[in-house]
This record gives C-alpha cells, structure tokens and sequence, in this order.
C-alpha cells in the first residue's frame, strides 16, 4: 500500500520533471537573455526559429537546430545580422535534442503561418 503510493508519487513528480526539461535548460543556460518564445528580442523568436527550419531544413530541421545551438550560428536571421548566437559546447546530445524538440513544438502553436496539417492535427478515420 505505501509502496504504491510512492511509486505513483514518484511517477507524478518524473512526469511533471520531463514536461519542465526543455523549459529548465532554457533557464539554466540563459537563453531568455537574448530569445523569447513569440516575440522578438535581441534574437529570433523560438518560433520564429521554428517555422524557418522547417520550411528550409525540412526533415533535417531537428539536426540543424541542434548543431546550431551546439556551434552557434550567425547570419541566418536577416533582422539579426550582427548579432550571433554563442555556441553552447556544455549541452549533452539529450539536453540539445530537448531543446530542439521544444523548439520545433513552438512552430506548431497557433499563429497564422500554418502550412495545413501540422503534427497533431490528426483527422482521420472517418
Ligand atoms: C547572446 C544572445 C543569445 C543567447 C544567450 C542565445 N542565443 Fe540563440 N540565437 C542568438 C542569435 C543572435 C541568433 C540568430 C543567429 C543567426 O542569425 O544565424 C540565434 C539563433 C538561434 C537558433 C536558430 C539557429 C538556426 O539554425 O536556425 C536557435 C535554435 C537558438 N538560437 C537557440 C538557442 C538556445 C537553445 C539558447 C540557450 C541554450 C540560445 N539560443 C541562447 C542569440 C542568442
């Protein structure tokens, strides 16, 4: 009985862990400081990020964010030339893989640059 109770306890608590990863790398590494999710700052909004690696990398679009964040990045953003993006060399290939992730899943939320049937927008089985 208490052994169940924990388990389900600690089943709540890694699952509340996981949802916060990506948003807790975020904070540790200071990305705040220069991006936002939706708006711009002294960077692309995530979203923004999102929605060009998307139509420009397609199904590479993961794999670039990641190395972007790995090596830095520069020039791509044409309100931002001048500004860079530091390489964050300390992330794990699991941390940049969470970042990309929750990056992407920005692109996907509202906003009126939809291309049709993004992810989870499943309608079939009629
Ligand atoms: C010092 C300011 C700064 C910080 C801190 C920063 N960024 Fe950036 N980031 C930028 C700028 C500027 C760009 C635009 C680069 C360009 O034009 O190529 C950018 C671009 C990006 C891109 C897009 C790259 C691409 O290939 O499309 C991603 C993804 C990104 N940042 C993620 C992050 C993450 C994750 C963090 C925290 C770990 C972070 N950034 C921290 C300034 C910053």
């Amino acid at each position: 009985m208490i052994k169940t109770l924990i388990y389900t306890t600690t089943f709540f608590i890694g699952s509340s862990l996981f949802a916060t990863d990506a948003q807790t790398l975020i904070k540790e590494n200071g990305c705040f400081a220069c991006h936002a999710l939706a708006s711009k700052k002294s960077a692309p909004a995530f979203k923004g990020v999102a929605m060009r690696n998307k139509r420009f990398n397609g199904s590479n679009a993961k794999a670039s964010i990641m190395n972007s964040i790995k090596n830095g990045s520069e020039g791509k953003y044409r309100h931002f030339i001048g500004a860079k993006m530091p390489a964050f060399s300390n992330l794990t290939q699991a941390d940049l893989t969470t970042l990309a992730d929750y990056i992407l899943s920005q692109g996907s939320k509202g906003g009126s640059c939809g291309h049709g049937g993004g992810m989870g927008m499943r309608r079939g089985g009629m």
